[in-house]
């Protein structure tokens, strides 16, 4: 049994307009199906709209579709008993784009990196400490660095501490929604390698939303292409895209290539896989 299935989920967002008063239904994601293997991590690649984030809350239990079902390890998000949302809850995780809005300004990162540990075990003081160590640590930060908060981190440190946050409960899969797209181009390779280091080891999934190929084919295991709702395209693995005669996954394998005229010719698959 995959750890998540996504199948047939439609999705629209209806809005009223307020001068001609006629309702206006926005079709956001239509027929999306897939799944994602138990360690496996799944990159999501679209243009901004796509409804990647959309489709992101969806799968996290948070945005229910209108049509359609998500199983995570065989249970319905959408019609399941609390106990078991509870549980869904702690193995599911999220990491966004902005580190600084996803985290209480006010908090140290100790406090940060606790607040799921403290929500879901009970474990005395002293452990507790000493759960939040080994995190900060695993996450390539240091005992000090606990008394900070948000404002005295850079952009790639804060994300650090949520990612030491979103694994602190040992969770089965994790949305990461854009996690490095703010970061300069060295941040984000130490944590696209953190990230690929932290799935190893925990055997964790993770669904990749991204807007950048680079990044996606770096982490993932397998690719899906997500273009205006639709779930155009869904590889078993990485190669298929660069064979791919879609015409969206032409112009966003040439986005990328546009941006080194001189390598046009080597055929990126050094660069990118
Ligand atoms: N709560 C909402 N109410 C109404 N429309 C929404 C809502 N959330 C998203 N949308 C619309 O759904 C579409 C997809 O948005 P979404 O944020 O999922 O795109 P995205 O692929 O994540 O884009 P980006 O790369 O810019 O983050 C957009 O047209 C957006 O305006
Ligand atoms: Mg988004």
């Amino acid at each position: 049994m995959s750890l998540l299935q996504v199948k047939q989920v439609n999705l629209s967002f209806h809005s009223r307009k307020f001068f001609i008063g006629k309702n206006q239904t926005n079709k956001v994601l239509n027929d999306i199906s897939f799944s994602i293997e138990e360690g496996t991590c799944l990159g999501l690649i679209g243009t901004s709209g796509a409804g990647k984030s959309t489709l992101g809350k969806v799968v996290l239990g948070i945005q229910p579709p209108q049509q359609g079902q998500v199983l995570f390890q065989g249970f319905d998000l959408y019609n399941t008993g609390k106990a078991i949302q509870q549980k869904i809850r702690r193995d599911l995780q999220v990491v966004f784009q902005d580190s600084y809005s996803a985290v209480n300004p006010r908090m140290t990162a100790e406090r940060i990196i606790s607040e799921p540990l403290e929500n879901y075990e009970k474990l005395s003081l002293g452990e507790l400490r000493r759960r939040v160590i080994e995190l900060v640590e695993r996450v390539g930060l240091s005992e000090k660095d606990l008394k900070k908060y948000p404002h005295q981190f850079s952009g790639g440190q804060l994300q650090r501490i949520n990612i030491a946050r979103a694994i602190a409960l040992k969770p089965k899969l994790i949305v990461l929604d854009e996690p490095v797209s703010s970061l300069d181009m060295v941040t984000q390779s130490l944590i696209l390698q953190l990230l690929s280091e932290l799935k190893d080891d925990f055997g964790l999934s993770y669904l990749f939303i991204t807007h950048d190929i680079k990044a996606a084919f770096s982490i993932s295991d397998r690719i899906g292409v997500l273009e205006k709702g639709e779930l155009i395209e869904l590889y078993d693995s990485k190669e298929p895209f660069f064979h791919s005669k879609h015409p969206i996954v032409i112009r966003l394998r040439d986005s990328v290539l546009a941006e080194h005229p001189r390598s046009r010719k080597l055929a990126t698959r050094v660069n990118m896989v």
